[in-house]
């Protein structure tokens, strides 16, 4: 077997969590006074939180906002996305994505996730995916959000793995930046295929299964 362990993307890889950040956004963005629309919402993949912000505020045009009022915009925003994920459940994770992680744990791999989200144990929870996963590296255990590989280096470490036996599945080109810059070989899947930067790319999550062996 070429790897050890996989490390997933959770938004956009696992799950579709967008449409709920977009909406989520927009009602920020709405409430500002700030053009939002889903051009902008995909520059916000693979992106923290308070980065997020920032992007959405390069159209903004009222007095510059203090940091306090950033935190509380981004909370605002938070809170509205929570609820929407309330909508989440089994039903958002796919029988291809759930057929083609147990393949890959039954071939031994150990499966890891490396998400920017602070939500992210709380979206596993949703889709039934709660205790599945052998160690959750996510927005809640870093200080540097993708591009920086700081989220994979700590799951490659949770599974007690060295980097070059870990293969990164993203949807985000911060996330293949990510991954090059923590010498993990990724395998790009949805958007991320247009950055030709990774090592191979996923026309359906199921190609997987092919990409992992020798
Ligand atoms: C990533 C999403 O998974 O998590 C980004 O792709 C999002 O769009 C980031 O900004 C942070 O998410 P959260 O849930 O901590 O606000
Ligand atoms: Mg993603």
């Amino acid at each position: 077997m070429k790897y050890e362990g996989i490390i997933f993307d959770l938004d956009g890889v696992i799950c579709h969590t967008d449409e709920y950040h977009y909406q989520a956004w927009k009602t920020l963005a709405d409430k500002l006074g700030i053009y939002f629309d889903r051009e902008i919402n995909n520059r916000l993949r693979g992106v923290s939180r308070m980065a997020s912000l920032e992007i959405i505020l390069e159209c903004y045009e009222g007095a510059p906002l203090t940091d306090e009022q950033k935190e509380q915009y981004a909370t605002e925003k938070n809170d509205v996305y929570k609820k929407l994920l309330g909508n989440m459940s089994e039903k958002d994770l796919s029988k291809e994505v759930a057929d083609t992680l147990n393949a890959l744990r039954a071939k031994g791999l150990k499966l890891a996730i490396g998400s920017s989200s602070k939500n992210a144990p709380y979206i596993l929870e949703r889709i039934g995916l709660g205790n599945f996963f052998d160690a959750v590296s996510d927005g809640n255990n870093i200080t540097h959000s993708k591009p920086d590989p700081e989220v994979f280096v700590k799951a490659a470490e949770f599974l007690g793995l060295p980097a070059e036996k870990c293969m990164v599945v993203e949807d985000a080109e911060a996330g293949i930046d990510a991954a090059i810059a923590g010498h993990m070989d990724s395998a790009a899947i949805g958007d991320a295929v247009g950055c030709g930067k990774a090592t191979c790319n996923l026309t359906t999550f199921a190609d997987l299964l092919k990409e992992v062996e020798e």
